[in-house]
């Protein structure tokens, strides 16, 4: 009798914890899915601005009719700036390009993400995590730029062919058969366009830019003259200031990832979406991460922008080969084509700016040393000073080519001012994820 007795009260104190865990369980689900709406509805509004619902969805127009609430929060800047000066500065000070230190891992990024726990994705809220930033291949690090550019500077030019894209555009062959990228520009702004982006990867630390160099036409110098007639056929002029960037072989295109498009949500350091990815899918995205930043900043509208742009009247470019982009085979992306970053870029900005607040917009995960970088840019106010001491350094010829208005290296730093805000306000909302 006893022992039934003991039995039923130990029935009767089981079922009561199982009610009172029941009840606990789903006051936490449903508390975490309004969290999770809540948040899902955030960033929709602030960070990949949908259609009101008036407009046919899904088109371009609808896409960049937003209401200004609704907008990038360029202008609040939250309570959570402090914790942005927590960032480590791991990389040493601005104006190196060395900075990749990473090994080339290829077989582990093949594998997809492990299952693990201990993997994360994402640090401090908005930082591709250092496991991830370990799995990204060797770019064009500093000593391999260096070395690439003292070797290119002395050196022969023996063939200029197409090979580059348009006519002004030229693949020459050195003497000692490595090959390079001319680029004459229609106008000075071009050559300085692409000049001055590269250097300003560099001050970012991205290295993603094959190693650049200008060169000043002159037939009768040791360098040209042995292209002297293809150089007059090309009708170039005499002492004109060319670009000549390392040519990559095997290079393929790159069409925009699903969280890049339109119909996405935009890339959210969410890791229920970035577990959906394979890490090879990750490295990739972490590099567009930093594209955005640039093409941001230098206003470059002839990649993602005008993708967006074209939208109007192609449904479906977004499937296509992103312009000026491309992959090497071990999965970098190369940013080739800047000509149209800085100078022509901010000339044009009342036509694009919409279209690159959008793009900047919709990313919410930053490289944490390129977030650094703009945070140290935006602090010190100084972005003129260091991009044009790195480009007078590294550049025996940026005398001659010449710098950018101060009024537009006023503009670059707004533009700095503005992806520090940027990532400020995604700071705010998803540090505490
Ligand atoms: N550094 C490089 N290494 C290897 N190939 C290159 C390089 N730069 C350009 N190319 C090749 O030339 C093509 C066109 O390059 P680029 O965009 O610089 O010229 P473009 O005249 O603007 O052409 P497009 O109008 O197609 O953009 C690229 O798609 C690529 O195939
Ligand atoms: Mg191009």
């Amino acid at each position: 009798m006893r022992a039934v007795s003991a039995n039923l009260l130990a029935l009767l104190l089981f079922c009561t914890c199982a009610c009172v865990f029941y009840v606990w369980n789903s006051l936490e689900v449903s508390r975490l899915e309004r969290y999770t709406r809540g948040l899902q509805s955030a960033s929709w509004g602030t960070l990949h601005p949908g259609p009101p619902s008036d407009l046919p969805v899904k088109t371009f127009r609808a896409l960049l009719t937003v209401p200004a609430a609704q907008r990038l929060h360029f202008g609040d800047g939250r309570q959570y700036v402090h914790n942005l000066t927590g960032v480590r500065d791991q990389t040493g000070s601005l104006g190196s390009r060395d900075y990749h230190i990473n090994v080339d891992n290829k077989e582990s990024a093949q594998k997809g993400v492990p299952e693990s726990n201990f993997v994360s994705l994402v640090e401090e809220g908005i930082f591709w995590s250092e496991w991830l930033e370990d799995r990204l291949p060797v770019s064009f690090s500093e000593k391999h730029a260096r070395a690439w550019r003292e070797r290119a500077r002395g050196q022969r030019i023996v063939k200029l062919e197409p090979g580059c894209g348009r006519i002004s555009n030229q693949l020459a062959t050195f003497l000692d058969g490595t090959k390079a990228c001319v680029r004459y520009g229609i106008n000075a702004d071009q050559v300085q366009g692409e000049t001055l982006t590269y250097y300003l990867a560099g001050l970012l630390g991205i290295t993603n830019i094959p190693p650049l160099i200008l060169s000043q036409l002159n037939v009768d110098s040791e360098q040209w003259d042995y292209v002297r007639r293809k150089i007059f056929s090309l009708q170039w002029s005499e002492r004109a200031v060319v670009s000549l960037t390392e040519w990559v072989a095997n290079l393929t295109g790159v069409v925009t990832p699903e969280p890049l498009r339109q119909k996405s949500k935009g890339l959210l350091p969410l890791p229920g979406e970035l577990r959906n990815q394979t890490t090879e899918e990750l490295v990739e995205l972490m590099q567009w991460t930093d594209l955005i930043i640039l093409d941001y900043l230098s206003a470059n509208f002839d990649r993602l922008v005008s993708n967006l742009f074209s939208l109007q009247w192609d449904s479906r470019v977004m499937e296509r080969e992103t312009n000026n982009l491309l992959r090497t085979p071990r999965g970098n992306l190369v940013f080739i084509d800047n000509e149209a970053g800085l100078v022509h870029g901010f000339r044009v900005l009342d036509m694009w700016e919409k279209y690159h607040s959008t793009i900047l917009g919709s990313v919410c995960v930053f490289r944490k040393r390129t977030a650094q970088r703009v945070i140290e840019l935006h602090r010190r106010r100084d972005t003129r000073t260091r991009l044009l001491e790195l480009y007078r350094d590294s550049e025996p010829l940026s005398p001659e080519l010449g710098f950018f208005s101060d009024e537009h290296a006023g503009v670059l730093q707004t533009r700095i001012d503005r992806v520090y805000k940027h990532i400020t306000h995604c700071k705010g909302m998803y540090h505490q994820l």
